[in-house]
């Protein structure tokens, strides 16, 4: 569900014309609904409603500082993989208690930054970790509050790039050795064991997989964890269960958040922790899209190429998981339907956004729109063959906000020098 519709044969955000933002701010540009964003949030917060929950949107997903804003306004917490992140969501105006930091590299600064913020707490993915951990709280004064990260191995049934829960993944610890390491953990004085957390995967399209993750920590839980870790003092209260609900690209189908909820608290029957959940792309997917503009069409024996003024570096998505996006025109027009790919600038084979699409036949000038590009769009963007990034834009009924601006020229070289010698 969202707010990007047709009026009269031209595609709207809520109720500004997409054409109308792209002559303001230039192509291309992301453009997120704020409508859509709030409504995302609260459906999926309302799915959850009957059992203690805290919702860590993933920050990763999309890390725009307005973004962030709105979620934590509407009671988010976070879900951070570095320093950078953590330091976004707090100028967002992030409760720190709601902040979870999961990911396999923290660094000791990073560490120290989330320890000094007060964070809910840091879901640990190694044995090294977790000593690193003990001795970077023990300098500090400290005590870090953990889960440890445990992989279930199942198989999520999505990209593999993109699956995170199966044995061969560099994530989380193997479930059958998470009892060890959580008498280690027991053991270290500057941390405090308050959670369990797993995460199998991405864009997933169906609950099966996440329901058996569940039924294996839990009968984990059951059997190995609970009574131990109770005996030794440790109190379990929180169950991240990670992120990894899918949206629909093309014809995918994936749960309702209603259904995902439902069956995960089924699978909780009788558990009393706190749920953490860390959705990413469910809150941000389909509030957002790339606007791009048509430059030319290239004709050969074999192939036809609609080359637009967006590529790889804007929106990687295509490029490195071959995904589908969906691509329609900004205004439609009465044309023949040509079979083409849809490519960028870049000096990149890979530099495509669709693959032997069907689409009405553009002209140069025309507007396309890159749907559901709000999740891993502008964060996976970078500046490859100098394109200074696309700016962000956030609208609102009638009304948008720039909540990024276009990078200029000035800002690809900032931060670079030429050292005296070869001056
Ligand atoms: N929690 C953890 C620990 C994660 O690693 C991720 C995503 C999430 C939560 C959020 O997952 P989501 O709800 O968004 O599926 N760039 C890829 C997706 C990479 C996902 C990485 N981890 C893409 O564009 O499809």
């Amino acid at each position: 569900m969202h707010y990007f519709e047709y009026q009269n044969g031209e595609l709207f955000a809520e109720q500004v014309p997409v054409r109308r933002i792209a002559k303001e701010v230039g192509t291309p540009a992301y453009i997120y609904s704020l409508a859509t964003l709030k409504r995302h949030y609260q459906v999926f917060d309302r799915a959850f409603a009957r059992v203690p929950h805290v919702i860590c949107f993933s920050v990763k997903a999309n890390s725009n500082l307005a973004v962030l804003r709105t979620f934590a306004k509407e009671g988010s917490g976070f879900d951070i993989v570095s320093g950078g992140e953590l330091f976004r969501a707090l100028k967002a105006g992030a409760d720190p208690k709601k902040i979870v930091f999961s990911g396999v590299g923290k660094k000791k600064e990073e560490i120290e930054y989330a320890l000094d913020a007060g964070i809910l707490m840091f879901n640990v993915e190694s044995e090294q970790e977790l000593a690193f951990l003990d001795d970077v709280s023990r300098a500090r004064g400290k005590r870090a509050p953990i889960s440890l990260r445990v992989n279930p191995d199942v198989d999520p049934k999505t990209h593999p790039y993109i699956s995170t829960g199966m044995k061969k993944s560099k994530f989380g610890i193997e479930i059958k050795r998470s009892a060890e390491l959580y008498k280690k953990a027991l053991s270290l004085k500057n941390l405090e064991v308050i959670g369990v957390d797993c995460h199998i995967g991405s864009q997933l399209t169906s609950v099966g997989p996440f329901v058996d993750a569940l039924s294996r920590i839990r009968e984990y839980l059951d059997r190995v964890l609970v009574g131990y870790l109770r005996k030794e003092g440790a109190n379990i209260r929180y169950l991240d269960l990670g992120g990894g609900l899918g949206i629909q690209y093309k014809d995918e189908e994936p749960p309702r958040p209603e259904d995902y909820a439902a069956a995960l608290i089924q699978g909780l029957e009788g558990l009393d922790v706190t749920l953490i959940l860390e959705p990413g792309r469910v809150m941000v997917g389909n509030a957002g899209i790339l606007v791009t503009e048509v430059l030319y069409l290239k004709e050969t024996d074999e192939k036809k190429f609609v080359v637009v003024d967006g590529g790889m570096n804007d929106l990687l998505r295509p490029a490195l998981y071959g995904s589908y996006m969906g691509i329609r025109p900004v205004v439609e027009r009465k044309a023949e339907t040509i079979v083409a790919d849809v490519v960028g600038p870049i000096c990149e084979s890979g530099d495509f956004f669709a693959k032997d699409r069907e689409i009405s036949r553009p002209q140069p000038g025309d507007l396309l729109a890159v749907m559901s590009a709000g999740a891993y769009g502008f964060t996976m963007a970078s500046n490859y063959n100098s394109h200074p990034k696309p700016p962000e834009i956030l609208v609102d009924g009638d009304k948008f906000y720039v909540v990024r601006q276009r990078e200029t020229l000035e800002d690809l070289i900032r931060g670079e020098t030429i050292p005296p010698i070869l001056q």
